[in-house]
Order: structure tokens, then sequence, then C-alpha cells
């Protein structure tokens, strides 16, 4: 089949990659892609009108090329209602519509399901009016977590332990309007102590298949310090001590399951990723947010650990056959998807400035092939056989005149895969140091 992904991301790229390796797939096409996804042999970047007023180009351009599966990546497409038009027009789609993308959309709409649904959640408050919002942090104990209710693009978030630091971020995204429409409302949730995990599956709506765990590291500083950003870095698996595999049942049975469950129970026909940003507290796990596309960099070093047709599986969700393909996915596809044994990282190099504001057309050394100086454009994988593999995803480059430069605050998730966490992270971070550009920096502390 022909699969059509769009965004630019890392996140993206990494979807393509995976995609691409899958038996049953000749070609993909990213809209827009980015330089990174060019220089991959089955792969080729396309350039759509990706707003509602291009949806019926993309759904030409879907029946020209025969494809048979889009992928939507990043939420706001999937908050425009991509997939629902999409899906309209009779074409697959791994994604949700607007109804399902509510849960990431509003944050209060997101603990709200998960109150109703009897998912573990911390207390949390919503306010429309930056007066009763100051009146909470006055009248509440800190610290303050405090997130603007819409999409903030994973910025929005705030740990306030300061009263005054509370009340300043409350009018800052209030009335200063610092998330723009997304701060209109903003949720206070009960401070967790506890460790992150990311746990994410892939649902047709009715079944679902959990992909591997999976803990990113959020702040720009080492030692979890500084401001929050999309992510600087990630790996899979995940250590579950001191709770062991009783854990993993319980993000499953008492999380995942009863979320898709619950999806279905409010007639939200829901085909796509649904990820689950956790807390593992000493009482389980508690959801700190819903998401309802991959996560990035979470996706990063968690496909890389997946065996068997991930394009099927994506396709069976998006067809609703899910079931009948975890239960018979054929040999010669590959098979149902498994969990690889190895351990993968993902370490995300990023310009000088991120999360604030950075220079951009920053020329990028390093990468293979940069013959005459000249940097190179190449996602390669790394030798080392077939329990070892690195690769360079982009996410913030482009090219100019012939030459990679950077063009956003996250550049590269240089990723490994090796047999232990310990080993992909060695991989990872010697990649990193053969790549240059002027002001890159990148957190020396990833899976650590
Ligand atoms: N890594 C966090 C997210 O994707 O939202």
């Amino acid at each position: 089949m022909n699969v059509l992904v769009t965004g630019s991301g890392a996140r993206e790229h990494a979807l393509a990659w995976r995609i691409a390796r899958s038996p049953s797939v000749q070609r993909v096409f990213v809209a827009p892609g980015n330089p990174g996804v060019a220089a991959m042999a089955n792969a080729e970047n396309v350039s759509l009108d990706l707003k509602p007023e291009g949806y019926g180009e993309i759904a030409r351009f879907c029946r020209e090329k025969g494809i048979e599966l889009v992928v939507v990546g990043p939420e706001n497409h999937l908050a425009d209602g991509l997939a629902d038009y999409l899906r309209e027009a009779g074409i697959s789609v791994f994604g949700p519509g607007k109804q399902g993308t509510m849960l990431e959309a509003s944050k209060s709409f997101g603990m709200d399901f998960a109150r109703r649904h009897g998912i573990p959640h911390p207390k949390s408050e919503s306010f429309e009016t930056c007066d009763e919002a100051l009146d909470y942090v006055r009248n509440m104990p800190g610290p303050w977590v405090i997130k603007a209710d819409g999409l903030a693009l994973g910025k929005g978030v705030t740990i306030a332990t300061d009263r005054d630091e509370a009340l300043e971020t409350v009018r800052k995204v209030m009335s200063e309007g610092a998330y723009g429409e997304a701060g209109r409302r903003v949720v206070f949730q009960e401070f967790l102590e506890g460790r992150e995990v990311t746990a994410m599956c892939l649902t047709d709506g009715d079944y679902m298949i959990p992909l591997p765990l999976a803990r990113d590291h959020k702040r720009v500083g080492e030692g979890d310090v500084g401001p929050m950003t999309g992510g600087m870095g990630a790996f899979s698996p995940v250590d579950l001590e001191p709770y062991g595999s009783g854990l993993e049942d319980a993000i499953k049975t008492e999380v995942l399951e009863r979320a898709v469950a619950g999806l279905k129970a409010d007639g939200i026909d829901y085909r796509g990723l649904l990820y689950a940003g956790l807390m593992i507290t000493r009482s389980g796990p508690k959801v700190l947010e819903f998401n309802v596309r991959f996560g990035d960099p979470e996706t990063q070093c968690v496909l890389p650990r997946l065996e068997g047709d991930f394009a099927e599986a994506l396709l069976s969700c998006a067809k609703g056959t899910l079931r009948r393909y975890a239960s018979g996915a054929p040999a010669s596809s590959g098979g149902p998807l498994r969990v690889r044994e190895e351990a993968c990282a993902t370490v995300v190099m990023a310009s000088g400035g991120y999360p604030g504001s950075y220079p951009k057309g920053i020329p990028i050394y390093g990468l293979t092939g940069d013959e005459d100086g000249r940097p190179a454009l190449a996602c390669k994988a790394g030798s080392g056989g077939r329990d070892r593999e690195t690769i360079v995803f982009h996410a913030g480059t482009k090219v100019d005149g012939g030459v990679l430069v950077t063009s956003g605050g996250r550049v590269l998730s240089v990723t490994a895969l090796a047999p232990s966490l310990e080993e992909a992270l060695r991989l990872a971070y010697d990649k990193v140091s053969s790549i240059r550009f002027e002001g890159a920096f990148y957190r020396r502390d990833i899976g650590r």
C-alpha cells in the first residue's frame, strides 16, 4: 500500500521511517515532511495545503496516488477536522475526529472524562475567569500545577512552588494571553509526587494494542530544571521498580482499556493513537493528561522497538479490524506487532535559546556524507548488526541553497537501539558528539 503521513517533525519522520519498513508498504508520502524524509529510499515529501481549505486537494491526491491509509501526525491537524473530512470522503485514516480530539484540546474535558470513567487521575479544578483562578491560588496551599486548558505545543504547564509565581503565571496565561486562546481557561491539578511514564496504545475504538512504555524529559535543563519544552529526550523501556509487571497490568486495565471503553460508551468513534501521560504514585498510575497523537519524542524511541507490519496495524485501526489483525496477521507480513527486547534512547539536539527565541538558518555539520565540508541531509541508519542501530530523525531542519540548516527549536532527535539502555545511550551520545551547529545544546542526562 501507499501511505500519506501529515506533519514535519521528528515524530513524523520516525512514523514515516517505521511505516516504510513495513512489508505491506510500497511508498510513503509525507506532507510537508522534512529533509530527513527526503533522504529515505521509499519516501518523499509532498506539498499539500493542510488547512481546511486544502482538504479537497488532499483527498484528490490520495485518489491519484492510490493512498490506502492517511496517518495524521500533529494534534492541530486532528483538531481542525482533517481525519473527519478524509473519512467522510471514504479514505482510511489513523487519527481521531474532532470529537475524540477534545481529550487533548481541553485538559478539563480530559480530566472530566477520566473522572466519569473511573480512570485514576489527580484532583483538578478549572476556571474561566482570571479573578476566580487568582482566588484559588490565594486560598489553596501549593505547589500549584497550572495548565492552559487548550493546545499549547506541550509548553502550557507550570509547576509553581511559590504563591507569587503562581499568581503571576495565572495573570500571564489568562490576562496577557501567553498561550493565546489555549489559556482562556486554566486547569489546576493536584501536585503528585512520583515518576512520569508515557503509555500509548493503538486502538480502533473497540480493541487496543499497548505500545512499549517510555519516559521523556520535559524540562530544558539537566536534573529536570528550567522551563518546560516539547521534550528533550526519551527512552524505552522504563524501569518499573519497585512496582514490577503489576504496574504494567494496572496501566493497561485501569487506564488504557478503561479509556477506550469510555470513548466507546460516550459514542466517540476513536481510531488512532491514545496517549496517557501518567504519574506513577505510591497508589498506582494516575493520568495527568491524555493526548490524541503519538508522543514526541517518545515515538522516536518506541517505534524502533516494534517488530511486525506496523502499517497494517495502523490500517486495521482505521478500518475497525484491529482485533482480527492482532489474532491473525500472517507471518508473511511480519506477523502481529511484537516488542523487541532491545532498548532505545533518543537525545534531542536543540537550537541555542530554545524553548525561548533562537536563531534559524545555522548550518548543520556532521551528518553522513559531508565531503567538501557541506552539510549532508541523510538520516542514515548506523551499522552494527540487527540489534544495534543509530538513526537521526529530523525536526527543525531545512535545505537552503543545498545546505542543511536549522529551522526550529528542536532540530534533531538522535536515536539509538541496542541490547541495553546503557549501550543505546552511549551510541546516541556518540552520534550527537559528531553533529555540530552553532549554539547546539542537548541534555547529557537522558535516561539517567
Ligand atoms: N512528550 C510529550 C508529548 O508528546 O506531549
